[in-house]
């Protein structure tokens, strides 16, 4: 026999297919972007920051980015930072980093930075790289 809880979310299906659907391929659509990035290749794609980022702490045209994921947005002291980025107290986990670098104005406007990763593998990639440095 069906319990009442079951019973109740199957009905909420039927009334709602295309929610439902949209729901589970929007899951799946997501979900590259988060898994399994490949940290070399990562490194790779990093060549496109490192004109501006460092990755040893010292500040050049934008904060070091050793030690971004789960740092504070705008937080590395001596960085020069936009109003936007620094009125924005958010934590780098990696979807905030996937969509910044995906579209930064559209993500904060008002920031400085113009520089984007369009590809989503391109983005994966390059934060996991970014989860291996340390901000010693
Ligand atoms: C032309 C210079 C330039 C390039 C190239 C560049 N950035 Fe930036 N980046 C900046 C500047 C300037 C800021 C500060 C933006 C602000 O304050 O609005 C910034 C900020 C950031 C931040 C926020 C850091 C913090 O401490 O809050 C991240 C993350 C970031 N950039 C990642 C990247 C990545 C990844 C790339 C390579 C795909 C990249 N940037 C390429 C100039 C650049």
């Amino acid at each position: 026999m069906r319990t009442d809880a079951s019973l109740a979310k199957t009905l909420q299906q039927q009334r709602s297919p295309r929610l439902f659907w949209a729901a589970a391929l929007l899951s799946i659509a997501t979900m590259p972007a988060q898994a399994d990035g490949d940290p070399a290749r990562g490194k790779v794609v990093f060549a496109r920051c490192a004109a501006c980022h460092s990755l040893d702490g010292k500040n050049r045209i934008g904060p070091p980015l050793n030690g971004v994921v789960g740092r504070a947005a705008g937080s590395v002291a001596g960085a020069r930072y936009s109003s936007a980025m620094n009125d924005n107290h958010a934590v780098w986990d990696e979807q905030a980093l996937d969509g910044y670098l995906a579209a930064p104005a559209k993500f904060l406007p008002g920031t400085t930075m113009t520089v984007s990763l369009p590809q989503a593998r391109d983005r994966a990639d390059l934060i996991a790289y970014l989860k291996t440095l340390q901000s010693d």
